[in-house]
């Protein structure tokens, strides 16, 4: 018998992402974004995300189907991302998921994002290790997990205490007068920079910082030092040299995260790391990552950077392994929920 077929929903911010598979393979990623609706305001707008999600939904669900070569009858599951993420947003996903599930009889999982963001490497590198360490960097979550078992142990480790990751790399792309979201603008004026131009700060790594915070994540010192050195630069009359800004700024990014991850594996002794989100799609973090796990002979898994960014292969990813692994499904009647919890995986 062949392996259960999944479809997945992602609607958690600006993304309309319908993903298929089957078992760990893919076989459709659509993906319908709003962010160009959003750029003019340098950040995504809930409700212009909401109305897009609607609007997209159908149209991104039949796109799939035939990318797939499938029907909606063959579905054996859906999964939907149930949070955590924009109110409004997951309550087109939700809707959608469950009118699908309620008509044609079949389970549906509500699925926590961010254990989707680390499943999705299984449709790429095989069944997660377990345990293995996940570090999520995107543009709404920094956090450091021990990952026992994907489908219901997921222990939070360290987080950031003040921006995500990926909002400091937008929140620089805009002091350097880069488009949003600034993250992949960033990496590719890196690329032409010096990343020991400018010192910027390593936040929360001091001794001090780390007896309390020893896996969380500080960026927003960093974001100030930045901003407040072009600020200097510009009243000196001195022209900003953007690539060799953003190179320094990325690789105080990409130590810091990649310090606190490799600690994190050497000091719970475990031997896999997996690395998701949007930030994991940086050129930069991918390649120091490499090299330090190398050193310290920790296996590295990072998805190629399509799967990195929201999508909903990687709810269908989670939704498979959780069909694979034989959980129950989630009641018709749950909710969508903004700040789900990671420990949290299925609704
Ligand atoms: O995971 P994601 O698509 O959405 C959230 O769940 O937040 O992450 C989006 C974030 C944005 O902040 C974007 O700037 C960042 O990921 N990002 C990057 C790169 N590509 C996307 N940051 C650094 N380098 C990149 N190449
Ligand atoms: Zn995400």
């Amino acid at each position: 018998m062949s392996e259960p077929l999944i479809l997945g929903i992602e609607t958690s911010c600006d993304e309309t992402g319908i993903g298929i598979v089957r078992g760990t393979t893919l076989l459709a990623d659509t993906v319908a974004s709003s962010v160009d609706e959003h750029a003019r305001f340098g950040g995504v707008v809930p409700e212009v995300a909401s109305r897009a999600h609607l609007e997209a939904m159908v149209p991104t669900i039949e796109r799939a189907c035939q990318t797939a070569g499938i029907t909606l009858d063959d579905v054996d599951a859906f999964a939907v991302t149930a949070g955590p993420g924009l109110a409004g947003a997951l309550l087109v996903g939700v809707s959608a998921a469950k009118s699908l599930a309620l008509a044609l009889n079949k389970p549906l999982y509500g699925v926590n994002h961010l254990a989707a963001h680390v499943c999705v490497d299984q449709l790429e590198h095989g069944l997660l290790d377990q345990p293995s360490v996940a570090m999520l960097v995107s543009g709404g979550h920094s956090s450091l997990l021990l990952v026992p078992d994907i489908t219901g142990e997921v222990q939070p480790l360290g987080q950031t205490i003040d921006d995500a990751a990926g909002e400091a790399f937008d929140k620089i792309a805009r002091v350097l007068g880069l488009p949003f979201p600034g993250g992949p603008y960033i990496d590719l004026a890196a690329r032409d920079g010096d990343p020991n131009a400018i010192d910027f700060p390593r936040g929360l790594t001091s001794p001090k910082d780390m007896e309390k915070h020893r896996f969380d994540v500080s960026f927003s010192g960093l974001k100030t030092a930045v901003a407040r050195w072009v600020e200097r630069e510009e009243r000196s009359g001195n022209s900003i040299m953007v690539n060799d800004v953003a190179a320094s700024f990325q690789e105080a990014v990409v130590d810091v995260l990649l310090r606190k991850a490799i600690d994190a594996c050497l000091t719970n002794e475990v031997g896999t790391l997996v690395i998701g989100g949007g930030v994991a799609a940086n050129s930069r973090l991918r390649a120091v990552a490499e090299e330090r796990c190398a050193e310290h002979k920790i296996r590295l898994r990072i998805p190629s950077a399509k799967l990195c960014t929201d999508n909903g292969a990687m709810v269908a990813a989670l939704g498979s392994e959780l069909v694979r692994r034989g959980r129950d499904a989630s009641r018709l009647d749950f909710g969508s929920d903004s700040s789900m919890q990671v420990t949290e995986v299925v609704a």
